[in-house]
C-alpha cells in the first residue's frame, strides 16, 4: 500500500515560501491566521483506486477524469481548494476495510473516491456506512452497494454489474445465436454480470449451455478455450476487464476461435484494451453505457480535451471518473463548499442530472445511474456505436432503504 500526498496545485516555490513565512511568523510572534485558515479549509479528497495489477490503468483513467472535470471548473470545490490523497488498493479485497479506514481515520478525507473492484468496494461500503464519509463509486458495480447496503452518503457514477450485460441477449438472438457459453473471472463482478446476461438472453429465447470461470486475476485461459472449442456454441459471452481482458481476446484468437464462434462481452472487455489486443479485438461485439464514437458535441469535446491533457485516449473509466468529478462539483456548489451540510449536499447529489460524455443520465433513488446502454462493435481499434441496446436502463435497487 502506498500513500502519496499530492499537492500538485502548489508549486514547490510556493510551498517553500509559505513554509518560510510560517517560520518567520512564528519567530516574530505573528500568527498569519489567513494562511492557517486557508490550509485547514481545504477539501481533502482521497482516491482509493488500483494503481498496480490488472486494473492499474482503470485507476489512472478514473483519477484523470476526476481531475479533469474539476480543473475545467477552476480547480476548486464550492470555492475551496483541494488537497488530494492517493492510496493504491491493489484490487485486493482482503485489505479493503483497512485501506478505507486509513483514508477516513488517519488521513481524514472529506470525500473518498473509490473504487474499481467490487470486492474492495464491499470494504469501502462498510467503512462509509459506519463513518458516514461521503463515498463516490467511480466504477465497482457490486449490486449491494446500491441495493441492500445502499446509504445516503454513497453515490455511484458508473453502473451495477448486471446493467451492461442485461442488454446483450437481444442483439445476440437477432443474429440467430441461440446457444451461448458464458465465461468470466469468478468474483462478484463476473457473477453479477452473469445474472444480467442470463436474464436478458434467456428472456430473448437463448440457452446458456455452460458457465465457465477462472479465479481473479488469473489469465490461464487455455483449458477453458479448449472446452469451448469442443462445446461448439453459437456464441461466447464474457466479463473480463483491464489487462486480463486484452489477454483473453488474444488467447481467444490464438486458439482459432475468433472466426468460428463470435465473441460478445460486457463492454469492459474492449475498454482501454484495444491497443494491447490489436487484431484480436476486431469485430468483438459488446454492450456498455459508453462508446468512443458517440457522435455528440459533448463526447467529442471531452475526448479532445482528455487526449490533449493526458496524451492518451479516454475510455469508459475516464468518463465515470469525469462524472464523479462533475457530481462532486455539483454537490459542493449547492452547499457553497460546506460539505458538513449533509442534508443539502446529499439532496443535490441525489437529484443530479449529469450531462456526461456518455449522454445524459440521472441518479436513481438508490444512487445509481439511470442511463442508455449502447451496442458496440470494435472497428479499427475503436468502439463503434451501432445503436442504443437499452434506453434509460435503471437497476432495480431492490432492498435499498435509505436510513
Ligand atoms: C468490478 O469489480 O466491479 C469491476 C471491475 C472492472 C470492470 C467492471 C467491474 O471493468
Amino acid at each position: 500500500m502506498t500513500v502519496i500526498h499530492d499537492r500538485r496545485p502548489l508549486s514547490r516555490r510556493l510551498v517553500l515560501s509559505r513554509g518560510a513565512a510560517l517560520v518567520g511568523a512564528a519567530s516574530s510572534g505573528l500568527l498569519l491566521p489567513e494562511i492557517v485558515r486557508a490550509q485547514g479549509n481545504k477539501v481533502k479528497v482521497g482516491f482509493m483506486l488500483p494503481y498496480t495489477g490488472t486494473y492499474a490503468q482503470l485507476g489512472v483513467a478514473i483519477e484523470n477524469g476526476v481531475r479533469m472535470a474539476i480543473a475545467e471548473k477552476g480547480g476548486k470545490l464550492g470555492g475551496r481548494e483541494i488537497e488530494w490523497v492517493k492510496l493504491d488498493d491493489e484490487s485486493n479485497p482482503a485489505k479493503g476495510v483497512e485501506n478505507a479506514s486509513k483514508l477516513v481515520q488517519a488521513d481524514k478525507v472529506d470525500v473518498l473516491i473509490g473504487t474499481v473492484h467490487s470486492g474492495v468496494q464491499m470494504g469501502i461500503q462498510k467503512v462509509a456506512r459506519e463513518s458516514g464519509v461521503l463515498n463516490i463509486i467511480p466504477n465497482a458495480g457490486v449490486l449491494a452497494a446500491t441495493r441492500a447496503l445502499c446509504a445516503p452518503n454513497v453515490f455511484r457514477t458508473s453502473f451495477t454489474n448486471s446493467q451492461p450485460t442485461m442488454a446483450l441477449g437481444k442483439p445476440m438472438m437477432d443474429k440467430g445465436l441461440k446457444k451461448a457459453v458464458w465465461i468470466t473471472w469468478k468474483y462478484a463482478a463476473g457473477d453479477e454480470a452473469f445474472e444480467g446476461f442470463k436474464e436478458g438472453y434467456t428472456k430473448a429465447g437463448g440457452t446458456i449451455v455452460k458457465e465457465l470461470g477462472v479465479a481473479f486475476p488469473n489469465v490461464e485461459f487455455q483449458a477453458l478455450l479448449t472446452e469451448i472449442a469442443s462445446l461448439k456454441p453459437d456464441a461466447v459471452a464474457c466479463f473480463f476487464a483491464g489487462g486480463g481482458a486484452a489477454k483473453f481476446m488474444k488467447d481467444y484468437a490464438a486458439a482459432g476461435l475468433k472466426d468460428k464462434i463470435p465473441l460478445y462481452g460486457s463492454g469492459f472487455l474492449t475498454e482501454g484494451t484495444l491497443e494491447a489486443a490489436g487484431d484480436a479485438a476486431e469485430g468483438v461485439m459488446s454492450t456498455l453505457h459508453y462508446a468512443d464514437s458517440l457522435d455528440t458535441p459533448r463526447n467529442k469535446a471531452f475526448r479532445t480535451a482528455y487526449a490533449r491533457d493526458f496524451k492518451m485516449q479516454p475510455d469508459v473509466y475516464a468518463v465515470q471518473g469525469y462524472d464523479a468529478g462533475q457530481l462532486l462539483l455539483l454537490g459542493a456548489d449547492a452547499v457553497k463548499g460546506d460539505l458538513a451540510n449533509k442534508a443539502a449536499l446529499y439532496k443535490a447529489m441525489g437529484s443530479a442530472s449529469i450531462d456526461s460524455p456518455r449522454g445524459k443520465w440521472t441518479m436513481s433513488k438508490s444512487h445509481n445511474p439511470i442511463q442508455d446502454i449502447y451496442l458496440r462493435k470494435v472497428e479499427n481499434k475503436d468502439n463503434k456505436v451501432l445503436g442504443v441496446a437499452a434506453k434509460q436502463l435503471a437497476d432495480s435497487g431492490a432492498g435499498c432503504k435509505m436510513a
